[in-house]
Order: C-alpha cells, then sequence, then structure tokens
C-alpha cells in the first residue's frame, strides 16, 4: 500500500474557489505552481521556492489539450499523478488542482489569449497555436487560484515572457517570479521530455547546453556578430548529424526580437530548439548570467 498523500487533491473549480476563500481570509498569501505533471527536480525547484516565500502553496496538475500542436505529442505526454502527489507532498504543497479536460474546457473555449509579437520568433514559428494555448490556460489558471505569486521556470523562456506580458497588459493581480533552470550533472535541462531519449540520444543531449554555453562564453569574451557567434556554437553539433538543430538564436529576452550584434550591455537571451529522432528539446541561456 502507498503512504498517505497529505497534500489535498481537488478536481473542482468550486471546491478549489471555497478552500482558497478560506485561506484567504485568514490572511494566509498563496503561492502557485502551474505544471502538466511528470514532476522532476526542475518542477521541485518552483514548488520549494513557492513554498519559502507563501504560507500557503498550490500546484496544478493538467496536461492542458488546448497547447499541443502534436497529437501524438499528447498522447505520449507521461502521465503519473500518484508519483505526482507525493513530489507535491515532499515539497510541502497545500492543495493540488486536478481539473478534468471537462471541468476546465465544459464548452469549446471560444476566447483566448493572444500576443503575435511575442510568439512569433523562437518555438512560436514551429509551434502554431502552442503559445496561444498556453497563455490561455494560465490565465483560466491564475483566475481560478488568484494567487499572490505565480513561479514559472526559466527553462521556458518564451514562455515565461509571454506570461509576464500578459499579466502586465491584461492588469492580472499576480507576481510572475522567475525560477533558473535546473540541470543534469552533464548540463542537460531536465524536462519531461528526456524521458523519451534512447540511451544512445541521451548521450548526444548535452552537447545542447554546451553550444548555448559556447555562445554566452564568447559573448562574454567581446564576440559582438551573432552570426559569428552561431556559427561557432553550431559547429559542435558537427560529430552529431542525428541532432537536428531547429533554431538557434541571440534575441531581447522581454521582446524576443531577434538580434545581429550585441553593442550594448545586455541582457541577451541566447534560446535553441533540437530534435533527437521524434523528441523535441529547448534549452535556453542568458548573458550576462542572472
Ligand atoms: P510543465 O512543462 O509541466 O512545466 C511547469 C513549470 O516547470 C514551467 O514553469 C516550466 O518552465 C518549469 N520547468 C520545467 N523544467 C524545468 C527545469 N529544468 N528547471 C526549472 N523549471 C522547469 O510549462 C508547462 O508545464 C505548461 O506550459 C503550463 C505553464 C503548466 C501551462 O499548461
Amino acid at each position: 500500500m502507498s503512504e498517505a498523500i497529505m497534500s489535498e487533491a481537488i478536481g473542482e473549480i468550486g471546491r478549489l474557489r471555497a478552500r482558497l476563500k478560506e485561506v484567504r481570509a485568514r490572511g494566509a498569501s498563496i503561492g502557485f505552481v502551474p505544471t502538466m505533471g511528470a514532476l522532476h527536480a526542475g518542477h521541485e525547484a518552483l514548488l520549494e521556492i513557492a513554498r519559502r516565500e507563501n504560507h500557503f502553496v498550490v500546484a496544478s496538475i493538467f496536461v492542458n489539450p488546448l497547447q499541443f500542436d502534436r497529437k501524438e505529442d499528447l498522447d505520449h505526454y507521461p502521465r503519473t499523478l500518484e508519483d505526482d502527489l507525493h513530489v507535491c507532498d515532499r515539497c510541502g504543497v497545500h492543495l493540488v488542482f486536478t481539473p478534468t479536460q471537462a471541468e476546465l474546457y465544459p464548452e469549446p473555449q471560444m476566447t483566448f489569449v493572444d500576443s503575435p509579437a511575442l510568439t512569433s520568433t523562437l518555438c512560436g514559428q514551429f509551434r502554431p497555436g502552442h503559445f496561444r494555448g498556453v497563455a490561455t490556460v494560465v490565465l483560466k489558471l491564475l483566475n481560478i487560484v488568484q494567487p499572490d505569486r505565480a513561479y514559472f521556470g526559466e527553462k521556458d523562456a518564451q514562455q515565461l515572457a509571454l506570461i509576464r506580458r500578459m499579466v502586465r497588459d491584461l492588469n492580472v493581480p499576480s507576481e510572475i517570479v522567475p525560477v533558473p533552470t535546473i540541470r543534469e550533472a552533464d548540463g542537460l535541462a531536465l524536462s519531461s521530455r528526456n524521458k523519451h531519449l534512447t540511451p544512445a540520444q541521451r548521450a548526444i543531449a548535452p552537447v545542447l547546453s554546451r553550444a548555448l554555453r559556447q555562445a554566452v562564453e564568447l559573448i562574454g569574451e567581446g564576440e559582438r556578430s551573432a552570426a559569428v557567434i552561431r556559427e561557432r556554437a553550431l559547429a559542435l553539433f558537427a560529430p552529431w548529424p542525428e541532432a537536428r538543430i531547429e533554431y538557434f538564436e541571440l534575441t531581447d529576452p522581454q521582446t524576443l526580437a531577434p538580434l545581429d550584434r550585441i553593442d550594448f550591455a545586455g541582457p541577451v537571451l541566447v534560446a535553441a530548439a533540437m530534435w533527437l529522432g521524434s523528441t523535441r528539446l529547448i534549452d535556453n541561456m542568458s548573458w550576462p548570467a542572472q
């Protein structure tokens, strides 16, 4: 028999709102960590920071169909609810929101959050509709939970930029708190999708973070041309033709606009996506390091 789970799991919006009303009435601050489950040490970092900074922590676990541009990706997305609840327990999460699709989308969604300027670059060019689905579900979740603070990983830099801007543009009264990327010892950023890598692909995967680090080091050494930085970083992939680079860009971290030259003090976001077989990995690093 599995051990008792202390975090309370609630699937209905009405019950969640009633519970959080009590929490707010006693003056407790609420921290919120939205996730799609398959929790790993990256998610744990968000949960632990939320726990330190708030009296009461809510996590959500919902695999959001609206943000999947490939059906096979949605079908293969790992679902590990029982393990996830143990992770939430261990991290001191008070309440886990686990809605069904019918609970969050009882009718076809007719209203969406669109941010074309922030979603036409980087991943947005290759995943049509993805960020619209992300922004829409995150706004729904923020409206349901109404947290004082919500926590997002820097691992998903475009998602973070989009959510920060959405909250400013739409006057959402929650503070968005960024959390640095958690990595394996060899540099690979933790991701639920790493599970899909074969041992051979897993051995190649850290080249992505090495190339990003190389780019950031070149900027640090004074190289100013984005083309030169890109070329030198991309050369690191040459021994592994099975690694297919989707993009490798230097951008402004707020507007996500591509940069040709870095003739300012930064910050610069270097972001990349790479395919290994049918698994897509993303990662990024900033200069100067934050
Ligand atoms: P998911 O991929 O489950 O990620 C949940 C949160 O964990 C995101 O803010 C993500 O940036 C963060 N995260 C993932 N890997 C990380 C790592 N290695 N280090 C630090 N943080 C990491 O992102 C989503 O879910 C969804 O798009 C969601 C926001 C929940 C909307 O559906």
